[in-house]
């Protein structure tokens, strides 16, 4: 089976946006490939340097949650970066044959400096932030890395830097390719594209409640002010998020209700939150059970890090022989 890998930096709590985005894609890969899928924390040290409490929790959200949405530790191997020490040597030694400027050219270095401009961000490990990927990729040989249009900068540096090696030392990786997957776009509930810093998400770790709540008080149609007013649902988040969760005759129904006002737009919310539950349910159960038994979370996690970490290991004598070192 060929390999892929994949992960996630973590900064922060997962929400439904990474869910459809990225995990139920990665969940459907299990099968296919030979799956590794990590959390990076060393990749979240690049901008959240100063918080380790925070930093601590987004690892257990994450790997509680991938869990939880499907990933299976029987079928995919889950590790954490910071449990596999010869991330940072591969990193190291490939940051001795990158040029500076592959990495200060590639277009998130400098949009993520503006973005987060209250932090400081001239260090020498955010500009090495795609290194870090690029180690992290080219550890595991993979040759397919499922990711978001986002992450394709990164990936193109990675391929270049697994090629500068190869012609240095010989032929050790293979040039690994974005998976791209066709997702639907996932607004917040403010309209804007869902991100935990427009403060728009739902979480998976939010209750019930949370969520409900959250989905009750969503903008609509700003037109739409009285409930006999007739909406447009094109000008409706609401409708954007039946667009991901409710089936075609749902979306066909709440369509021809808000054009018609038909119906108000407390229906139309009320099955959003039924959909959404419909899916967040076993994830709640299954974080539920997870939560209840550390023991298992760490057992799962030494048994994703001892199996990633023998492939590492691996990699790295052939790496050291390769670069004449000791
Ligand atoms: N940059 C990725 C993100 O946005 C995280 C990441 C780190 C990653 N290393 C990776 C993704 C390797 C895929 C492959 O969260």
């Amino acid at each position: 089976m060929d390999r892929v890998l994949s992960g996630m930096q973590s900064s922060g709590k997962l929400h439904l946006g990474n869910l459809v985005g990225a995990l139920q894609n990665w969940v459907g890969l299990q099968a296919r490939y030979d799956c590794y899928y990590f959390i990076a924390d060393w990749h979240a040290l690049t901008t959240g340097y100063n918080n380790p409490a925070a930093l601590h929790d987004s690892v257990m959200d994450l790997l509680v949650n991938y869990i939880a949405a499907g990933l299976d530790p029987d079928k995919c191997t889950i590790f954490i970066q910071s449990g596999i020490l010869e991330h940072a040597e591969l990193h190291l030694l490939l940051s001795m044959i990158t040029p500076l400027g592959w990495l200060e050219r590639v277009p998130t270095y400098k949009e993520k400096q503006q973005e987060l401009s209250e932090r400081d961000l001239s260090t020498y490990g955010f500009l090495g932030y795609p290194l870090l990927q690029t180690a992290d990729i080219i550890m595991y040989k993979a040759k397919y890395v499922p990711v978001g249009v986002d992450q394709v900068p990164h990936l193109e540096i990675s391929r270049e830097i697994a090629r500068r090696f190869n012609n240095f030392y010989g032929d050790v990786f293979p040039e690994p390719a974005a998976l791209l997957t066709q997702f639907p776009k996932v607004p917040g509930v403010d309209g804007r594209k869902m991100s935990k810093s427009y403060g728009n998400a739902v979480y998976l770790s939010d209750s019930p409640k949370e969520v409900e709540q959250k989905i009750r008080t969503m903008t609509t149609d700003p037109a739409r002010v009285k409930r006999t007013d007739v909406g447009d649902p094109d000008l409706s988040p609401v409708y954007q998020l039946h667009k991901v969760f409710s089936t075609t005759e749902e979306q066909a129904e709440v369509v021809e209700g808000c054009r018609t006002a038909g119906i108000g737009c407390i229906d139309c919310k009320k099955v959003l939150i039924k959909n959404v539950f419909k899916v967040l349910e076993p994830i709640w159960a299954k974080r539920e059970e997870l939560l209840a038994d550390p023991e298992q979370l760490h057992a799962i996690v030494e048994k994703g890090n001892e199996k990633a970490r023998k492939v590492a290991q691996e990699t790295m004598q052939h790496v050291r022989k390769a670069m004449g070192l000791w």
